[in-house]
């Protein structure tokens, strides 16, 4: 039995990079993807936080780096934490503490991270006992990607099948313990405007190529799982760029047609050309936002950086190895 009086627990979980995109979803109640995807996890970009619960806790209550967040954010949240709720019986109101970490003023606190970590902590907190697997489904319903950021190093979100839940989870197949790493060029660390959930829909609804999307994701993964068993380097590298830029290529064709890139975003691609020609492996690929991550061997990324440096300053530069899965923060750690 366990105690309602008064309870705390904490969970760290970092956000993931996808090297080949999730852009649509087949369900979207279930949160349930067209295609497979596959990522990073990062060591430098982590969400902390923190349940809690007394018997005086009236209705849940949200805090983001020590700011008190507005009834819709606080909505969010209570109907991620209802499927704890319900698995466990226990009807209890939580007090939710995040903080995003960081290393600049980045804009990269990702939803990814903040719904691992919220899912890992709830599973704690309510004692539902889901194994990381089964966790990956319930965080994969706050945010796609966030399934993917409770395990480290190369992680693959399955599509699974049909309308079944516990078929689409994420999975890790490589620990990426080996030199490897990226760069990320800070452009533009404003909320994004348009949301990845809107124009994954948009991009659904008015895209001529997007029926081209699915069958060329299974291209990719078929090609990247083989290079990652072999590390090779310039394999995944290579597969990365080109989807991503067949995303953002399947986002433009819209109509009316979105665009997430900024000037600079084309000035970071063009640097990674360059340091190409001059030999140095690197890849780059991005999101749904202005920002630029290049994929690199981790020993080459301070030249990297230092190529940068001609047109971005120091502290739009952040360099970050492969993190691991979401973990239990020990007492004082928070
Ligand atoms: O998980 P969401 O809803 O933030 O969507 C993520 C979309 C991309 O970042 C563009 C791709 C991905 O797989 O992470």
């Amino acid at each position: 039995m366990i105690s309602e009086k008064s309870h705390s627990v904490a969970y760290r979980a970092h956000t993931n990079i996808a090297l080949i995109k999730y852009w649509g979803k087949r369900n979207k109640e279930l949160f349930l993807p067209v295609t497979s995807s596959l990522s990073l996890t990062l060591d430098q970009f982590y969400t902390d936080t923190k349940l809690s619960w007394n018997d005086q806790t009236p209705s849940d209550t949200f805090t983001l780096n020590g700011q008190v967040q507005d009834a819709n954010a606080v909505q969010n949240v209570s109907r991620f934490i209802d499927m704890f709720r319900e698995l466990s019986g226990i009807n209890q109101h939580v007090h939710v503490d995040s903080v995003n970490h960081v290393p600049t003023a980045a804009g990269l606190a990702s939803s990814a991270s903040a719904y691992a970590a919220l899912a890992a902590a709830s599973n704690d907190l309510f004692q539902t006992n889901l194994s990381r697997q089964e966790l990956s489904t319930y965080a994969r319903q706050g945010s796609g990607s966030a399934s993917r950021s409770l395990f480290g190093g190369f992680v693959l979100w399955n599509k699974g099948v049909d309308d079944d839940s516990a078929a689409s989870y994420a999975e890790q197949i490589d620990e990426a313990d080996w030199d490897i790493g990226m760069v990320v060029v800070v452009i533009n660390n404003e909320k994004k405007k348009i949301s990845s959930r809107v124009g994954m829909e948009h991009t659904i609804q008015t895209s001529p190529f997007y029926s081209l999307w699915p069958e060329t994701v299974e291209a990719d993964l078929e090609k990247m799982l083989p290079a990652i068993e072999v590390r090779d380097f310039k394999t995944i590298g290579e597969i990365a760029e080109h989807n991503a830029m067949k995303m953002h290529a399947t986002v433009i064709a819209s109509n009316p047609s979105i665009n997430y890139w900024e000037p600079k975003s084309l000035v970071a691609m063009d640097i990674v050309r360059d340091l190409r020609e001059a030999g140095i492996d690197c890849y780059f690929t991005m999101d749904a936002g202005p920002n630029v991550k290049v994929l690199c061997r981790l020993s080459q990324a301070h030249i990297i950086k230092e190529a940068f440096s001609s047109a971005f300053n120091d502290d739009q530069l952040i360099i970050t190895g492969p993190g691991r899965q979401a973990y239990k923060l020990a007492d004082g750690e928070f």
